[in-house]
């Protein structure tokens, strides 16, 4: 965030990550969110804005994004890299599902399309375990080297702890074994997910990704997602509001579903219940 002043214009997804918009908001950013399509931002609406004025940085989530599990298509990430070369922008590529992914084909990285525009960052956290918290960036070694004085300056060192787990796990060769475990067991919950929209939500809009922990649905016209969480209660079934996740308001219908963590039978009657409660609100 050393990139920002208060008042600069910064591009986000919208819906996007949460806590990005929470931080740059403590920055006083001023957040211009672009909508995501299942294939990725809408590029006519990001051009359009981009016409307006230029941000300091588009904040972007190529690979199954979080909370819409949406994956940006390879014929929108060529224009984003072209439009940032052309623009003179940053690209802030967050790529912590990129490796997560269950079927179907890899598209290149936005770093890999401007690598002099694109600052990318990925983590360990989905890939080892949530309590190491480990995140890297990848770029411009000034931008780098600046933004890891700030770090210095914030929190002293990293946790030396937890780079020594990663840098064992990598070393002894466990890295890879384990996302072919992920996959292994997340795949069938993201079939299972999908197969229950298919049977009990047939009316309701998904993004089908073919991997990451999210999916999402726009519920149907006239259906509220706020009044959908309050009805899912009392199915003992707890729902995120997904109000946050977009930076300039809207998102009344849209819901996120993280798979990752229950059983494929899990999935099946959470959906069931979810179906219950969209059926609860229209009545
Ligand atoms: C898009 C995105 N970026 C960053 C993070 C945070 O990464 P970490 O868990 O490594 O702190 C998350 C975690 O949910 C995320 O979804």
């Amino acid at each position: 965030m050393h990139l920002l002043n208060p008042g600069d214009v910064v591009f986000t997804e919208s819906p996007t990550y949460d806590r990005t918009l929470t931080l740059l908001r403590r920055h006083k950013a001023t957040i211009v969110g672009i909508p995501v399509e299942s294939d990725g931002v809408n590029v006519e609406i990001l051009e359009s804005e981009l016409k307006k004025r230029v941000p300091k940085f588009f904040y972007i989530s190529p690979d199954f994004q979080n909370p819409s599990g949406a994956v940006c298509s390879g014929a929108k990430r060529q224009r984003i890299a072209e439009l940032a070369e052309q623009y003179h922008f940053w690209l802030v590529e967050d790529a912590p599902y990129r490796l997560l992914r269950y079927r179907g084909k890899e598209e290149p990285t936005l770093f890999s399309l401007a690598p002099n525009r694109t600052l990318y960052m990925s983590s360990f956290t989905k890939l080892i375990a949530p309590g190491v918290r480990l995140g890297y960036m990848v770029g411009d070694a000034d931008v780098l080297a600046k933004l890891s004085k700030i770090a210095e300056d914030t929190y002293i060192s990293p946790v030396y702890f937890a780079h020594g787990i990663a840098y064992e796990w990598c070393r002894r060769g466990h890295l890879p074994p384990q996302i072919e475990r992920l996959k292994k067991l997340y795949a069938p919950r993201l079939e299972a997910c999908l197969a229950a929209i298919d049977r009990y939500m047939p009316e309701a809009k998904a993004t089908r990704p073919d991997g990451g922990f999210f999916i999402s649905l726009t519920l149907p016209e006239g259906v509220k997602t706020t009044d959908v969480r309050h009805a899912a209660a009392k199915h003992n079934l707890h729902l995120t509001d997904g109000l946050a996740f977009f930076p300039n308001g809207g998102g009344d219908r849209f819901l996120r579903l993280p798979f990752c963590a229950l059983t494929p039978e899990q999935i099946d009657e959470g959906v069931r219940r979810l179906a219950e409660s969209v059926k609860d609100t229209s009545q």
